[in-house]
């Protein structure tokens, strides 16, 4: 079978080399060159991933079986739609379902007229004044989110984002000045993960949770990013995240894809929910219409043993055979290398030196992202995330150990969150969560660096695969 993967990151690296696992062709368009889709692509084009009429013209020419489009400015620029409408199957919702992440305004209203349940208070204000009473009636700490795309960067919370609820309010009233709209949302307390679903007409398809590091900095300052790394456990559920949060959440993506059939939108694809587990359980916070990156990359190395090209070719043409959802047990630690000053002012153009076999046989995979071949064994980073590594071992601590371990076979200068998957980090997620749960501690949550008077250690009681 023959696939054209759309997009040139790591996420779309994992899916090609997934692909070309289970002895399919890829066929990749792209913006930018990819060294490593380069190295496993029967054909690398360079194009505006989002020109439709181009992409379907190249199908056409590839004859290609199946598309699978990575990133979310190409669905919500209708990619999807150009290609069925030449009669390619398409992995990813056409342009109006995928409103669901294009436009956070039409996902809440949708999943609040079908009663899907599972979101937080929200209030989308029209003007500057409505801006001042929805600041004035929240009462508490909020978050600021724009209606349409910003790659992660765009939504400011209190405590982080800013400080005074007045300058929240600045900053929606900003938003509505430049002719968008604006969402403002209670802020929740709690840990966030990421469940992600193939999502056809046989029913909806889930894969491992992840939880996902979206702040640039280690202990998670500095500002949202679309992702600095990412980790899942063996049994495919987090420190602290039990079977019974992971299929509330599901619950709500069933739904909502009911919602989305409801109003006559088909959906072929993946869904990833974005969701905060709080006291009251998994709540929403946004829904994503591919694969994340880097969630993506965390569940696709744990699939080996199925026919990837198979379990596609069923999302994009309506059936998917459910013995192809082979997950293997083991968790996974996925560190991104980027350029220093990442999230902030990013200083591009770094060289990196990367001893590749070195590093496989420390037993964590290269995905590249958006760096530029320089040379044998060297890449450039740009302004963006550049290269993914991939830990995988029995517990979270050692796969993340791992990709520690193999930094060493890499030279240059870059910066990479450590915290990612160490044993302290997991132990303070899941001893939050376990604060959040004890009734009465819902409205006064312990930050997560201070310990409680009296309390036992953070990790005392932690369940074995936490510890491992
Ligand atoms: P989103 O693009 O909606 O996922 O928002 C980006 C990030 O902002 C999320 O990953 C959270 O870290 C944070 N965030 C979004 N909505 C909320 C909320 N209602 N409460 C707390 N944090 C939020
Ligand atoms: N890692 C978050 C996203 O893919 O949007």
């Amino acid at each position: 079978m023959r696939f054209l993967v759309v997009g040139g990151g790591a996420r779309e690296h994992a899916v090609a080399a997934a692909l070309h696992r289970s002895g399919a062709e890829v066929v990749v368009a792209s913006a930018n060159a990819n060294p490593g889709l380069d190295a496993i692509a029967r054909r690398a084009v360079r194009t505006d991933p989002n020109d439709g009429p181009r992409l379907a013209g190249l199908a056409r020419e590839e004859r290609v079986d199946v598309a699978v489009i990575g990133p979310e400015a190409p669905l919500a620029a209708g990619v999807a739609d150009a290609l069925r409408a030449h009669g390619v199957a398409v992995v990813g919702p056409d342009r109006a379902a995928a409103r669901i992440e294009s436009s956070k305004l039409y996902c809440r209203e949708l999943l609040e007229r079908r009663r899907v349940g599972g979101q937080p208070k929200w209030v989308a204000p029209r003007t500057v004044e409505e801006v001042d009473r929805a600041v004035a009636e929240f009462g508490r700490p909020f978050v600021v989110k724009p209606d349409g795309l910003t790659a992660g960067k765009g939504v400011w919370v209190q405590g982080s984002d800013f400080t005074d609820a007045k300058d929240g309010g600045m900053y929606a009233k900003s938003l509505l000045v430049q002719g968008g709209r604006a969402l403002l949302e209670e802020k929740l307390d709690g840990e966030e993960f990421s469940l992600m679903a193939f999502v056809t007409d046989s029913g909806v398809y889930p894969m491992p949770a992840v939880q996902d590091f979206k702040r640039a900095l280690e202990g998670n300052a500095g500002g949202n990013t679309g992702g600095m790394g990412s980790y899942s456990q063996r049994d495919h559920l987090l420190p602290f995240l039990s079977a019974d949060d992971r299929d509330r959440a599901l619950a709500i993506l069933v739904r909502s894809v009911d919602a989305m059939r409801a109003e006559g939108l088909a959906y072929r694809g993946i869904l990833y929910g974005g969701f905060m587990l709080t006291a009251d359980g998994p709540l929403l916070l946004e829904f994503n219409a591919r694969f994340g990156d880097p969630e993506g990359i965390n569940v696709l190395t744990l699939y080996e043993e199925g026919d990837f090209g198979a379990l596609l070719a069923g999302v994009a043409n309506g059936r998917v055979d459910p013995n192809l959802l082979e997950f293997r047990l083991r968790s996974t630690v996925v560190k991104y290398l980027v350029p220093p000053g990442y999230g902030d002012r990013p200083r591009s153009g770094g060289l990196l030196t990367l001893d590749a076999g070195a590093i496989e046989s420390a037993g964590v995979h290269v995905l590249y992202g958006s760096v530029e071949a320089a040379g044998p064994a060297t890449v450039r980073l740009t302004s963006s995330r550049g290269i993914a590594l991939v830990g995988e071992a029995s517990a979270i601590h050692e796969a993340s150990h791992r990709v520690e371990s193999a930094l060493a076979f890499v030279k240059g200068e870059y910066y990479v969150r450590h915290d990612i998957g160490t044993k302290d980090d997991l132990a303070r997620r899941w001893e939050h969560v376990r604060r959040l749960r004890v009734p009465g501690a819902k409205t006064s949550p312990l930050p997560l660096s201070v310990a409680a008077p009296g309390a036992p250690p953070s990790s005392a009681g932690a369940p074995e695969t936490l510890l491992g």
